[in-house]
C-alpha cells in the first residue's frame, strides 16, 4: 500500500525528528546515487524499531532496512514505502563470555563493521581481520555475507537475532542460516511475506583469543593492500560484480575487455581496479546501470561469461 495522509501523520507523530518524506536516497548510500524514498525512517531506540515495523506490517505497508547502504544502488525512481536507517540504533558490542578463552562477541546490527573490527582488536580478538576495510554494517554485512580473502562474515557467525514482520523476535542458530558466495539465505518459511523481510536485530559471533601485536600487524597488512588495489576514497559500493566461477576474476575479466576508465556521465569503470565502478560526482543510477549493461554485454561478446551483480539493485 502506499503511502496515505494518514500513515505520513501516523509517523510524523510518533517520530518527530528522526523521519523525513521525499528523502534522497543519494544522501544514504556510498555510491551518493538513488532517488526518493516515501518516507525514511531512523529510529533511535531498538523498542521505536519494533513499534515501526509492527505498525507497518498491520497496515501492509512496504519496509526496507538499510544499514551504511554500501552495497545497494538504488534506482533514481527511489523507493515507495518506508526505509528503515539502522545506523542510529542497535549500536550494542560486548563479550558474552569474558576470560573463557572462546570469546563470543554480541553485535547489534547497526554496528559498523570497521567499529567491530576495532573492538576486536582492541581486546585481541583473532577471526575479524578480514572484514577490515568494509565500509557496511553487522546487518547488511550478514545480508550479503560479506567478506574478502576468502573468508566470509558466515565463517564467524553463531546465531542471529532476527525482528519478525509481526513484531516478534527469533533467533536463528547456525545451522538455520544458508550461507554462499555474497549471500544469505533465510529459512524460506520466515520470508513469505513480500516488501516486508524479517529484520537483523543482532548476532553473535565466535573468535579466538591471540596475541594483540600480532593481529595488529595482520590488520596493518590487509589495509595496506586493499588501499594499494581498490579505489576506497571515490564514491562506490564497492565490487559491483560477483566472480564467475573459473579462474579469472570479474575484475580481471573486465580489464582484458579493455574497459578500465569507461565512463557513462560521471560513472566510471576505476582506472585503479576495474571491478568497482566510482562515482566521479555527479553520476545516476541510469548511469551506472548503462555502464553495468556494457561491461556485461563487452565481457559476454568476447569470454562468453555472464557477470552477475554483486550490488543490490533496489528501488
Ligand atoms: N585484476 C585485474 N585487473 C583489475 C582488478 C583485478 O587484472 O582491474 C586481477 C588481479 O590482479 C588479481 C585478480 O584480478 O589477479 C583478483 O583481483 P583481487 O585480488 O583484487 O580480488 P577480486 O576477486 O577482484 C575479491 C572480492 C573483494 C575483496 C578482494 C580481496 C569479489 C567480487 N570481490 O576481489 O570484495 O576485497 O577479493 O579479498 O568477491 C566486495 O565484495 O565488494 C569486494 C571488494
Amino acid at each position: 500500500m502506499p503511502l496515505n495522509r494518514k500513515a505520513r501523520t501516523w509517523l510524523t507523530e510518533s517520530y518527530a525528528g528522526d523521519v523525513t518524506f521525499e528523502e534522497p536516497m543519494a544522501n544514504h548510500t556510498s555510491f551518493k546515487v538513488g532517488g526518493p524514498a516515501d518516507a525514511l525512517v531512523r529510529p533511535k531506540k531498538r523498542d521505536d524499531l519494533v513499534r515501526l515495523v509492527r505498525w507497518a506490517s498491520e497496515h501492509g505497508i512496504t519496509y526496507m532496512p538499510i544499514g551504511a547502504g554500501s552495497n545497494i544502488l538504488v534506482r533514481d525512481s527511489g523507493i515507495r514505502g518506508i526505509v528503515i536507517l539502522l545506523d542510529g540504533c542497535l549500536q550494542a558490542i560486548a563479550e558474552k563470555n569474558p576470560a573463557s578463552g572462546h570469546p563470543v562477541v554480541v553485535a547489534g546490527a547497526g554496528v559498523k563493521l570497521p567499529a567491530l573490527c576495532a573492538y576486536a582488536l582492541k581486546h585481541g580478538f583473532k577471526g575479524f581481520n578480514f572484514i577490515l576495510g568494509i565500509p557496511g554494517t553487522v546487518g547488511g554485512g550478514l545480508r550479503v555475507n560479506a567478506g574478502a580473502g576468502g573468508r566470509s562474515m558466515g565463517d564467524v557467525v553463531e546465531t542471529v537475532g532476527l525482528l519478525m514482520p509481526g513484531g516478534s523476535i527469533r533467533t536463528l542458530q547456525k545451522t538455520d542460516l544458508h550461507f554462499s558466495y555474497r549471500n544469505l539465505d533465510l529459512p524460506p518459511e520466515l520470508t513469505t511475506e513480500p516488501g516486508s523481510t524479517p529484520i537483523i536485530l543482532e548476532a553473535d559471533f565466535c573468535l579466538k583469543q591471540a596475541g594483540k601485536p600480532g593481529i595488529r600487524q595482520e590488520a596493518r597488512q590487509i589495509l595496506k593492500l586493499r588501499n594499494a588495489h581498490q579505489p576506497w576514497t571515490a564514491p562506490s559500493a564497492g565490487c559491483i560484480f560477483k566472480n564467475p566461477v573459473g579462474n579469472r576474476s570479474a575484475g580481471q575479466l573486465i580489464d582484458m575487455a579493455g574497459l578500465k576508465g569507461k565512463r557513462i556521465g560521471d560513472a566510471q569503470v576505476s582506472p585503479k581496479h576495474a571491478n568497482f565502478i566510482v562515482n566521479r560526482g555527479q553520476a545516476t543510477a541510469g548511469d551506472i546501470l548503462a555502464l553495468m549493461d556494457l561491461i556485461r554485454t563487452s565481457v559476454y561478446e568476447r569470454y562468453r561469461i555472464k557477470l552477475e551483480a554483486e550490488v543490490r539493485i533496489v528501488g
